[in-house]
């Protein structure tokens, strides 16, 4: 399920200006010349504990309610309706691993999500529902289509309950997705299409990890299905725990990316170093 890109409405009260940025420099590639992309470049680890905070030159806090940080990690809470605490990397990453530890939210409706996004909707993503102690779900989408019967649930021992190992792999060759070391998916670059065309994800992506309800009771009805079900916020806080991040570019010193077309494809990307 692509989540929803409207703030919620708390954020909009309190961050107009900030809304107003994002609007003024969010650009799809597929459809206008946009500004080059600051990469990584190498690679970047984080363990959360007690005395952590976010590094603000790798993380952006997309839409809180700002993290708290305790020896389990960095806790990503929703108490209400609206709250849907975010963050994402400032930079990308042009292939590369994404290794996260983390225990999901519970709470039925409730989504704790790992996602890899591109600026033309490229994306490859870790779901997972709070009310589902026994499935994960990975899915990706391709230049932003809408084909959702390319979410795959694998089986996982209750990870609303304990830390577990969600590792992606991506290459311009196949997308592996990893849980507790074990590879569960691959998908080769030429499996995946959509409408004939490929909707393999190809472009610079940021790293974006956080939870949201995809039961609020304002969703649409299909949203609410997919999340298992409504949220009721009375059963909250629900609170989804990162221990640790591990993010590596798989293009190593590079230093911006920019499409060379609106083509999406990796071969337009141009590297700079
Ligand atoms: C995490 O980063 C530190 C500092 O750069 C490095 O020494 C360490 O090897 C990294 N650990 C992992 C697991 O990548
Ligand atoms: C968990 O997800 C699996 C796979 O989609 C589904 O078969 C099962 O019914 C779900 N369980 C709950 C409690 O939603
Ligand atoms: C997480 O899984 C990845 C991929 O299998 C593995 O390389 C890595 O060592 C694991 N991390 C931890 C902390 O076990
Ligand atoms: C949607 O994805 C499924 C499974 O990957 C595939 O079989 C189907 O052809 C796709 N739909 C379109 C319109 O390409």
């Amino acid at each position: 399920m692509r989540r929803p890109t409207t703030l919620p409405l708390w954020a909009i009260s309190v961050f107009v200006g900030q809304i107003a940025a994002q609007t003024f420099t969010s650009c799809n590639p597929l459809h206008k010349t946009c500004p080059s992309d600051p990469a990584l470049g190498t690679s970047w680890n984080q363990t959360f504990g007690a005395s952590s905070s976010l590094d603000s030159a790798y993380w952006t806090v997309d839409a809180g309610p700002a993290n708290t940080f305790s020896s389990d990690g960095a806790a990503f809470t929703i108490s209400q309706h609206g709250d849907s605490p975010t963050i994402q990397t400032p930079y990308y990453i042009f292939w590369g691993r994404v290794e996260v530890i983390m225990k999901a939210a519970a709470g039925q409706g409730i989504i704790s999500s790992i996602v890899l996004l591109s600026d033309d909707l490229d994306e490859i993503d870790w779901e997972i529902m709070g009310g589902n102690t026994s499935f994960v779900e990975t899915n990706y989408y391709g230049k932003g289509n809408t084909n959702e019967s390319n979410a795959i649930y694998y089986p996982c021992d209750g990870p609303q309950n304990s830390f577990h190992n969600y590792t992606t792999v991506w290459t311009s060759e196949q997308i592996e997705w990893h849980l507790d070391g074990n590879i569960v998916r691959t998908l080769p670059y030429g499996e995946a299409v959509f409408q004939g065309a490929t909707s393999y994800p190809q472009t610079p992506a940021y790293l974006k990890i956080g939870s949201w309800a995809g039961g609020d009771p304002t969703e649409p009805p299909g949203t609410i299905a997919w999340a298992g079900g409504p949220t009721n916020f009375d059963d909250g806080p629900f609170i989804m725990t990162v221990q640790s991040i591990t993010v590596t570019d798989g293009t190593q010193n590079a230093t911006t990316y920019s499409y060379g077309d609106h083509s999406g494809s990796w071969q337009s990307i141009n590297i700079a170093q």
